[in-house]
């Protein structure tokens, strides 16, 4: 993949990259689109599929995150996508004490909260994995949905301070017509749980239609927000937080402009989402 990506940058040929862990669906191919749009007809778009071991914690859905690689390839074929680059475990993390691998990437401010606290060796895995991704496939351009906001966040930091020469693009939300966010975790769900799970946007509406009025107060406003999703019999809250859309710090008051996020489970299937309320 290197090999391949210093060949183009030779060529002055422009390298868009749209990383993922497979299973795609119609918001990674929505990435894949505007990734082509960035480095023009003349560009290559390169799409990772890997499911990162690092970024999931040992009582997480490793072995059965969903995979589909057959399909896969028909949809990046399909999109228009140069090159999949799908490397191997013993690839990207060679096993071992003395030969194996040992370096890990942290960002340690905007990896705290929300994902972080609930999730903590996630955000380790993430930029770890980007960073080699980055290495690896040299892009010009990265794009990111921003379903993972707070993942944009983190990235958009590492690649500034570890002064990558990459530009981050984060992209809308690609919603279900009922508003779900899209996510290959979608897929866990029942079909009652899927009915439900439209309430994470609902909450973000809710949120919206409430500081239209004027500034909320944000334990309020959680409150309020914990007991409608408490009205879904399969919902489980795991967090809401209202923050600033920079730095990621809560703030006490609620006003249009802040950035909210919610995670919730149904049964094992945790499903996040975000948005500008
Ligand atoms: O958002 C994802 O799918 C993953 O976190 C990423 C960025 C591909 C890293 O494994």
């Amino acid at each position: 993949m290197q090999r391949l990506a210093l060949r183009w940058r030779r060529e002055h040929c422009r390298i868009g990259f749209v990383p993922t862990m497979g299973y795609l669906h119609a918001g990674h191919l929505s990435l894949v689109q505007r990734a082509r749009r960035r480095v023009g007809p003349a560009g290559r778009v390169v799409v990772s599929i890997y499911v990162n071991p690092t970024q999931f914690g040992p009582q997480e859905d490793l072995s059965r995150y969903p995979r589909d690689f057959k399909r896969d390839q028909q949809l990046c074929r399909a999109a228009g996508v140069d090159v999949i680059f799908a490397p191997g475990d013993g690839e990207m993390y060679p096993p071992g004490a003395e030969a194996g691998f040992s370096t890990y990437v942290t960002e340690e401010t905007l990896a705290r909260g929300m994902e972080g606290a609930a999730r903590p060796t996630h955000f380790r895995g993430v930029t770890t994995v980007v960073a080699k991704l980055f290495n690896l496939v040299l892009p010009d351009v990265a794009v990111f949905g921003a379903k993972d906001y707070q993942q944009a966040a983190v990235i958009q930091r590492m690649v500034r301070d570890l002064n990558f020469p990459v530009r981050i693009d984060v992209a809308p939300t690609h919603r279900e017509p009922d508003g779900l966010a899209m996510s290959s975790r979608n897929k866990y769900l029942s079909a009652e749980e899927r009915g439900q799970a439209v309430v994470l946007a609902e909450a973000l509406r809710q949120a919206r239609a409430a500081v239209k009025a004027g500034p909320v107060d944000s334990v309020q406003l959680k409150q309020q927000l914990s007991r409608f999703i408490a009205g879904r019999p399969a919902a489980r809250l795991d967090y809401i937080e209202i923050f600033d859309p920079e730095t990621l710090v809560p703030r006490a008051q609620a006003t249009p402009g802040a950035r909210m996020a919610l995670a919730v489970f149904f049964g094992k299937t945790r499903l996040i989402d975000n948005e500008t309320i």
